[in-house]
């Protein structure tokens, strides 16, 4: 046995994260942690790597006791951690990324010619191509997760413990990524994987361990449970959302948005886009294919080189986020630490801050009714919090990701650009956010939606645009979505019964 950990127990004020918890892993083994957004998974991670301290338990590293003296400490005993939020240092480049706080010297001097090389060797295994000098805060929210995961790769570590690796990757990515594991397994190095994607864990995972609430529920063998038990487990009752129906076609043919030639080089060459109300157009493609880009270009977030944007029929200047958003956009941006959100502020501000205006009155701000409209919000999309005004960045990530959503429903936009909305989403609230897209656009609401699941986007679409290398390969209508078809596509491989 390589780590283990008994009756661990950590309390937040208003919340028991984690309750009496036991977890244990070998060496060479791939262990996953499961359970629904706030279910203690993280807070269990960063207790086995020294980053908080428990308020109960022990930690045993070889059957020794042991007490880690913070994040570092651990590290030096070979715990090494990919957290759920990165911790990429934005004006650094990307080399200088994978090796920060553990830099390799030849005698005095920084040995840059063997980080660049190490640092290309796992890259390039990893499936990126981005260049080792690129400053990391240009590139894309996918791209600084694999960065991450070179971080911790170029570490000489006994224990790998990945906390939501795979959120914003798509199928190529995540496949290279578990080759990598595959092979740390079997150099003897055990890997702990937290992931949403429930068939991730059938494909790479010896065993698994089930949280909810803070409270440990069970284990199991891989072999000895399948995705129906596990989501049992995970919420303490069966459900069947793989089952349950689309919601009728609303799609009118009243055009909202049309987007000509849109181009920002090098990201997006000539790309047009049309939106009809009560539509949900779904934007397929890998990493680097301009998906984010698109959806910022649209929303004036980034100057676009040239290509115009038309709006209920006339042409629509917008010259800036908040000009988009008074023409009736509205964005949910996919990197909610930085853009999302303000973590240090109440999760009730951060989920009202573009309606506030609403609840202004004559003795200005109105309090209570603010507070009401918060509580509706994060309510509708199933947030768990303690409090309101606790800071949103003591949220799990998931329920951070809610109130991004939440925000931007309170800011009562005709148009919904949300791109990765269901990163980090467990599986329950994954249905509630459908079906509120589909509630949108049954009141006459139109979105546009990025994922990197492509079957999400089969699910919850009318219509699928793939984009490859900043250009539109395919269109393809719901009655011809074939899942095979658009990754090729997204892929820039043809594939046939597109439109265009
Ligand atoms: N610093 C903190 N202060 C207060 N509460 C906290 C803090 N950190 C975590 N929590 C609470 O502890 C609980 C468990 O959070 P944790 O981040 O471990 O969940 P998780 O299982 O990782 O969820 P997700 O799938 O959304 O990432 C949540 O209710 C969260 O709000
Ligand atoms: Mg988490």
């Amino acid at each position: 046995m390589l780590l283990e950990a008994r009756r661990i127990s950590k309390f937040y004020p208003g919340v028991k994260a984690l309750n009496s918890v036991d977890f244990s892993i070998d060496a060479g083994e791939v262990v996953a942690v499961v359970g629904e957004n706030g279910a203690g998974k993280s807070t269990l991670m960063k207790i086995l790597a020294g980053a908080i301290e428990p308020n109960e338990g022990e930690l045993y590293l070889d059957s020794n006791p042991v007490e880690f003296d913070g994040p570092l400490d651990a590290q030096r005993h070979g715990i090494c951690t990919i957290y759920q939020e990165l911790m990429i240092v934005p004006e650094l480049s990307v080399v200088e990324n994978v090796f920060l706080g553990h830099l390799k010297k030849k005698g005095i001097f920084l040995d840059w010619n063997t980080m660049r090389k190490e640092a290309q060797g796992i890259l390039s295994r990893l499936g990126l191509t981005a260049s080792l000098d690129a400053k990391a805060g240009d590139l894309s929210v996918a791209e600084q997760q694999l960065i991450e995961i070179a971080k911790s790769m170029s570490r000489k570590s006994r224990l790998l413990i990945m906390d939501e690796p795979t959120a914003s990757l798509s199928k190529d990515e995540v496949a290279s990524l578990f080759e990598l594991v595959h092979s740390l397994k079997e150099e003897g190095i055990a890997v702990i994987l937290i992931t949403h994607h429930l068939h991730e864990i059938f494909e790479i995972c010896d065993r698994l361990i089930v949280l909810r609430d803070g409270d440990y529920i069970g284990a199991s063998d891989i072999n000895q449970i399948d995705e129906a038990g596990l989501v049992e487990m995970m919420l303490g009752h069966a459900v069947d959302t793989y089952d349950k129906g689309r919601r009728q076609n609303v799609k009118s043919d009243e055009l909202v948005l049309k987007a000509s030639g849109l181009t920002r080089a090098p990201y997006i060459d000539n790309v047009d886009l049309t939106l009809n109300r009560g539509e949900v157009l779904g934007i397929a493609g890998l990493m680097g294919a301009g998906r984010t880009e698109l959806m910022r270009a649209i929303f004036a977030a980034d100057k676009i080189d040239s290509g115009v944007i038309e709006i209920n029929g006339s042409l629509a200047y917008l010259s800036s986020p908040r000009n988009a958003l008074n023409q009736g956009l509205g964005l949910a941006p996919e990197d909610r630490k930085t853009q999302g959100l303000v973590l240090s502020m109440p999760i009730g501000h951060n989920a009202t801050m573009p309606s506030l205006s609403e609840h202004v009155g004559l003795l200005g701000l109105n309090l209570r009714k603010e507070a009401a409209a918060a509580k509706d919000l994060c309510e509708k999309l199933l947030v768990k919090y303690a409090s309101l005004s606790q800071p949103a960045g003591n949220l799990s990530g998931g329920n951070q990701q809610k109130v991004v959503l939440a925000k931007l429903l309170g800011a009562g936009t005709d148009i919904y650009l949300l791109d990765e909305p269901t990163r980090g989403i467990d599986i329950g609230a994954k249905e509630a956010i459908f079906d509120l897209i589909w509630d949108l656009t049954a009141k006459g609401n139109s979105v546009i939606i990025i994922s990197s699941v492509i079957e999400e986007l089969i699910r919850v679409c009318d219509r699928i645009v793939c984009l490859h290398l900043g250009r539109v390969t395919n269109t393809y209508e719901r009655g011809d979505f074939d899942l095979n078809r658009i990754m090729l596509n997204a892929m820039g491989k043809s594939g046939e019964g597109a439109i265009q």
